[in-house]
């Protein structure tokens, strides 16, 4: 993984699938072309769950279910900004990455989301919004976000201002 420091970080925690979708549907609503969302964390810690959050925040009509793209590693969805969900559970290594063309993808005018990102290493862009998320207990996932340049700074930051806000009023 690259390592460079973070300009912001930010963790919470959700109770529930749903509360899960609803947090990254939050983030969708602000991403914009070319934002890469890098998804990591376990078998089953919310990795799909999540980018079917960020998928109806971007636009993507209900009538697409998102599932890991299981074989075709790569698919594309329709949105406010074109949807990439990325798996790359079943990469095997950079050899087979540098064949998939990826780079078109990761810099390109869609959002991004990558599950099993960290199996990008050093191709991972350095533009992008980690989110790391651990298990709390079977319905319980910690979620903890690393913003990496200026733009997804800015879309985590709004984020966090969202929450803390709605924290305020409650
Ligand atoms: N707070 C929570 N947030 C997200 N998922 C949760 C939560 N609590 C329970 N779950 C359950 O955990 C599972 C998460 O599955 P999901 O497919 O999203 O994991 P994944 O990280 O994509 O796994 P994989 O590595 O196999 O792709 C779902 O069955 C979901 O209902
Ligand atoms: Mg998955």
């Amino acid at each position: 993984m690259r390592n460079e420091q973070p300009l912001l970080r930010w963790t919470t925690q959700t109770l529930s699938p749903e509360a899960t979708q609803s947090l990254a549907e939050r983030l969708g609503r602000l991403l914009r072309p070319g934002d890469v969302v890098a998804l990591i964390g376990e078998l089953g810690s919310g990795k799909t769950v999540f980018s079917q959050g960020l998928a109806r925040g971007l636009g993507v009509p209900k009538t697409f279910y998102i599932t890991s793209p299981t074989f075709a590693i790569i698919n594309e969805y329709p949105g406010r900004v074109p949807f990439y969900h990325l798996d790359l559970y079943r990469v095997s290594g950079p050899g087979e990455l540098s064949e998939l063309g990826l780079e078109e993808i990761l810099y390109g005018q869609g959002a991004v989301a990558i599950e099993w990102a960290e199996r990008l290493d050093k191709e991972l862009p350095a533009e992008r919004l980690e989110v790391h998320l651990t298990f709390l207990n079977e319905m319980g996932r910690n979620i903890a976000f690393s913003a990496f340049g200026d733009k997804l700074e800015k879309r985590l930051a709004t984020l966090v201002s969202f929450y803390k806000s709605a924290n305020e009023r409650s």
